[in-house]
């Protein structure tokens, strides 16, 4: 990993690459109040950056949950749970549709509340309060900030000078967004991660077939949501299948077959793969909180 860059939907990540994102972001972090670290909610472990908490070295955070649509309501809940008892606020929302997006700015005030009483205090009030969002690639993080700009209806503010080039969206009254977000570096090192985003098709330039990730993916799928499978494919008794199994049967029932009359997996595989991807199999979380 120190010797060669890993490409990683389009971004050559190489160590230099690293520390130059790590400077940036520790520049951005002197002009803002908050960070929102966006994740997918379908992988809340393997979405996010293994250095997150360094790099924000202490600053208030929002984790948002995106993509909450196609993902297991329950566990989303489950989630924000969680990273409420590590004091972490987090909201479950869908930037394709702006759902959820209304609770944000209430919650940055709740996470800052200390904060803006103290700006209060120092007669700083209506102070505006400055946010940066970070997440690695294919999180959502220009659909974030698309959404809310759009929501607010906000201005661009430039500013030269204060902020070397940034600009500014003033989101209501009170709140201001970085239009630059911080993007950061999955964890590449772990194949369990290279494999899940594989599946959501964040990785896009995979080293993985469709075959493989398909079959991977299935397996995962049988073993925790067998009841969508079996609703999606018309299919019964799914968990005694192996994956193989499934993919084949799954690929005879839509009638993927090649010369011979052999199931065709490539072709089953990138079905099932694009199914998966848009929601079609139903609400999926691969990275589960349980009981
Ligand atoms: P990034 O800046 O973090 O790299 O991510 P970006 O906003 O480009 O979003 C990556 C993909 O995820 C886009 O799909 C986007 O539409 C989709 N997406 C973002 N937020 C949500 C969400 O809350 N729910 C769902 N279902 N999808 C979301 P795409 O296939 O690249 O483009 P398109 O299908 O929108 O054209």
């Amino acid at each position: 990993m120190e010797q060669q860059g890993i490409q990683h939907q389009g971004i050559q990540w190489f160590p230099g690459h690293m520390a130059k994102t790590r400077r940036k972001i520790s520049e951005s972090l002197k002009l803002i109040d908050i960070v929102v670290e966006i994740i997918d909610a379908r992988i809340p472990l393997s979405s996010r950056n293994p250095e997150i908490d360094s790099l924000i070295s202490g600053k208030p955070r929002i984790i948002l949950l995106n993509k909450a649509d196609t993902a297991d309501e329950e566990q989303n809940r489950r989630w924000i749970g969680h990273y409420k008892e590590q004091g972490i606020f987090a909201l479950a929302v869908d930037c394709k549709t702006g759902k959820g997006l209304n609770a944000f700015l209430p919650l940055c005030k709740k996470a800052l509340a200390e904060k803006i009483a103290a700006w209060e205090a120092k007669g700083m009030k209506g102070r505006r309060i400055k946010i940066l969002v970070v997440g690695i690639p294919n999180v959502g993080k220009s659909s974030f900030i698309n959404r809310m700009v759009r929501n607010s209806k906000a201005k661009v503010a430039d500013k030269p000078g204060v902020t070397r080039g940034n600009q500014w969206f003033t989101l209501e009254r009170d709140a201001e967004l970085l239009d630059t977000p911080g993007v950061l570096w999955p964890k590449f090192e772990d194949q369990i991660v290279g494999e899940r985003l594989a599946f959501t098709g964040a990785v896009k330039d995979s080293i993985l077939d469709s075959e493989t990730i398909a079959l991977k993916l299935l397996a995962m799928l049988i073993a925790e949501y067998p009841a969508l499978l079996e609703s999606r494919y018309k299919l019964e008794g799914v968990s005694a299948l192996s994956s193989v199994q499934l993919l084949e049967t799954i690929a005879r029932k839509r009638g993927m077959l090649i010369s011979g009359g052999e199931a065709d997996f490539e072709r089953a595989s990138v079905m099932v793969l694009d199914e998966f991807r848009g929601g079609k199999l139903g609400r999926i979380t691969l990275e589960v909180l349980r009981d």
